[in-house]
């Protein structure tokens, strides 16, 4: 097919079509219009499409621009005889279908909830940065909550009354012995385990997700909230690293420069470990503990400390939307009033 026959063909339909559009007196003749040119399957303009293999190379470019302004054009035409039907003024009687007497209904459209959105736009951030969203279960085994994240038997973190546990070490719920009790995941330094023990190095993950303590409800307190995790391992990860990770992150959560300060502190699963604190309306607010990865945490998933070092941090989801959107009590956030809600 030579191109003058491919752009006289596009004229033609463009034509046809623009008329259809323009005589289409209702919902269903317009709708039968569409499916005719614009159908992805068998309509006019997709076999056109198709016959655009058929026109020679060297016109391939022009053939692709003509197509594309016709398609444009028919796309158009369909609009506008769709605002006249539709949405025109006193058109609209010519819907059989649209019986304007009828009462009208409030619609209101739904919409996420608040700490939904600020996971989404978390995870956009930590993407921007390089790293992959990971997920692990909520409910985990004593082994990837605490053994393989360097957590002795002994420390107070495993308390029975610090846990949701499902199972108590030593027997299970049918009965049987087991070493490796259930429970409800208290951190989502799991994650990090998780991903590990599954991925060699390099790493950039970001995990996301709910976690369980048994912790008496208040402002700032609830026996669930939500965790962001993130974990990059590498050769030489250093704690400039995580710095600067963490002020990216920040800045882009909360807006323009927002300082970030590290101080000591002790995590079983880092060494050093930190605490990391935003500076935000005036005061240094903490957000969660950080620091490089402890060789006895790459040594349980079988890394090599000597080759490879990684930086892991864990935040509070709640306090950062909290601190963003003015919101004083947390409880607000799980209490599902709709009133409230409907403010984000
Ligand atoms: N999992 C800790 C908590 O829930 C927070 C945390 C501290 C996470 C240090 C980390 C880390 O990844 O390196 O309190």
């Amino acid at each position: 097919m030579t191109i003058q026959e491919f752009v006289s063909q596009l004229d033609q339909l463009s034509e046809k079509a623009t008329k259809a559009f323009a005589d289409a007196t209702d919902a269903d003749s317009l709708d039968q219009a569409r499916i005719a040119f614009l159908g992805s399957k068998k309509g006019e303009l997709k076999a056109i499409q198709k016959s655009m293999g058929a026109v020679p190379k060297e016109s391939k470019k022009e053939a692709g621009l003509k197509f594309n302004e016709v398609k444009g054009a028919i796309q158009q035409a369909f609009e506008a005889a769709q605002a006249r039907l539709l949405g025109g003024s006193g058109s609209r009687v010519a819907d059989p279908k649209f019986d304007a007497t009828l009462p009208g209904t409030a619609f209101r459209v739904g919409r996420l909830h608040p700490i939904t959105q600020t996971i989404n736009e978390l995870k956009d951030i930590m993407g921007r940065l390089g790293f992959t969203p990971a997920e692990g279960p909520e409910i985990e085994d004593d082994y990837h909550n605490f053994e393989a994240l360097n957590i002795p038997r002994v420390h107070p973190a495993r308390d029975p009354l610090d846990n949701f546990y499902l199972s108590v070490a030593g027997k299970t719920n049918d009965g049987a012995l087991s070493d490796n009790p259930l429970l409800m995941r208290s951190q989502t330094s799991t994650v990090q385990i998780r991903v590990m023990e599954d991925t060699k190095p390099p790493i950039r993950i970001v995990s996301l997700g709910r976690v369980y303590r048994p912790d008496e409800t208040d402002a700032t307190h609830y026996p669930m909230f939500h965790q962001i995790e993130g974990l990059m391992v590498d050769e030489n990860v250093t704690l400039a690293d995580l710095k600067t990770v963490l002020n990216l992150f920040a800045t882009n959560y909360l807006g323009n420069e927002v300082p970030v300060r590290i101080r000591p502190s002790f995590f079983p699963f880092t060494e050093p470990s930190v605490e990391a604190d935003y500076f935000w309306d005036g005061r240094w607010v903490e957000f969660g503990g950080a620091g490089i990865v402890d060789p006895n945490v790459l040594r349980s998933v079988g890394y090599d400390p000597e080759t490879y070092s990684g930086f892991a941090f864990g935040l509070g989801i709640e306090r950062l939307c909290m601190i963003r959107h003015q919101i004083k009590d947390i409880r607000d956030l799980f209490t599902n009033d709709v009133r409230f809600l409907r403010q984000f």
